[in-house]
């Protein structure tokens, strides 16, 4: 039995102005998804998930999705819980030149699902590599990044950047420019998370911004501003020192350019009212900077404060469900148990 862990992760800037080929800054925070991988003697994959923000369940199917046993979940959860594995474990059996490997996985996660913290990339990388090691096969982890990449790519139909599961893969801070994609230096910035119990849809939001980007010059400039504020980020958090704590004035003006990176991600159009007045919320209590992180609509936001004022304001915040403090994780994925 092979257990690994991946970590999920923030944006401090930049999601969707990646898709367009401009650098992103996603950092992983210390909320893992957990895999767990027996190879079996048949073909058969059994997965069972927990923790997914779904009831526990399980469920056995062969190759062919259509010969799935029934579940009583609804099949939008079902193929949600379900998909990233099957990505991952089809990745894991080409890596391993082993087509008809068949696994009992297990599945449990302390990230929100499709809350803009990274679950299924964290998965998906969780899988590969659970499944890889399991069959004697680890992979290096730039070959790891890019089959999550390509699974996820799969899964979602192209709508995909390389940030989120390079980032889980490699952990820290990373920077992502279209292909490019490695590790920077970041200290330990004072992470708070506000999340509304909702999701958005990806594939829909990134269409939105598809369509203005298309339509309106402004947009296109809009998206480009957000490139504009990552590389600004970047240098303050590559001149800074990674091994001291933070400087105030450092984390006031990355947050800052959190700020604005939130008006510009609403002015796109991927905000929501219960982004909007979680955002506000931290900003009130005295955070400095908040922004929602991921795909929007629903989900998450992310703040920075050192005190504790950000999180009691969103505890006590209707339209948050639930507010933590993240730490940035410096492991990416992790072999728990051999
Ligand atoms: C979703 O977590 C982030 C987006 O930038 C899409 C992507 O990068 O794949 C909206």
């Amino acid at each position: 039995m092979t257990v690994v862990s991946a970590p999920g992760k923030v944006y401090l800037f930049g999601e969707h102005a990646v898709v367009y080929g401009e650098p992103a800054v996603p950092c992983a925070i210390e909320r893992r998804a957990t895999v767990t991988a027996e190879p079996r003697d048949d073909d058969h994959v059994r997965v069972e998930a927990q923790d997914l923000t779904l009831d526990g369940f399980a469920v056995e199917y062969a190759n062919e999705p259509d010969e799935r046993s029934a579940v009583d979940v609804p099949k939008p959860l079902l193929d949600a819980a379900t998909g990233y594995v099957d990505a991952a474990v089809e990745q894991a059996r080409d890596a391993a030149d082993a087509p008809a490997a068949g696994f009992d996985i297990s599945v449990s996660s302390d990230i929100p699902l499709g809350a803009g913290l990274g679950s299924s990339a964290a998965v998906v990388v969780a899988g590969i590599e659970a499944a890889t090691q399991a069959l004697g096969e680890p992979l290096d982890r730039r070959e790891l990044a890019d089959r999550a990449y390509q699974a996820e790519y799969d899964v979602q139909d192209g709508q995909a950047s390389r940030a989120d599961t390079f980032c889980s893969t490699m952990g820290g801070a990373v920077r992502v420019e279209g292909d490019n994609c490695s590790r920077i230096t970041a200290p330990a910035l004072p992470f708070v998370v506000g999340f509304d119990g909702g999701a958005g849809d990806t594939g829909e939001l990134v269409a939105g911004v598809r369509t203005l980007r298309d339509r309106y010059e402004f947009a296109a400039d809009t998206v480009e501003a957000i490139g504009d504020i990552v590389r600004e980020g970047e240098s303050l958090l590559t001149d800074a020192d990674p091994d001291a704590d933070p400087s105030a004035g450092l984390i006031g003006e990355l947050g800052e350019l959190m700020d604005i990176n939130h008006g510009l991600l609403s002015a796109l159009g991927v905000s929501s009212r219960s982004l909007d007045t979680m955002v506000w919320a931290a900003r009130e209590a005295g955070a400095d900077g908040a922004k929602l992180t991921g795909a929007g609509g629903g989900g998450c936001i992310v703040a920075l404060d050192a005190t504790d004022e950000t999180a009691t304001s969103l505890d006590y915040t209707p339209d948050c469900e639930q507010a933590f403090r993240a730490e940035l994780a410096t492991e990416g994925v992790r072999v728990e148990e051999a």
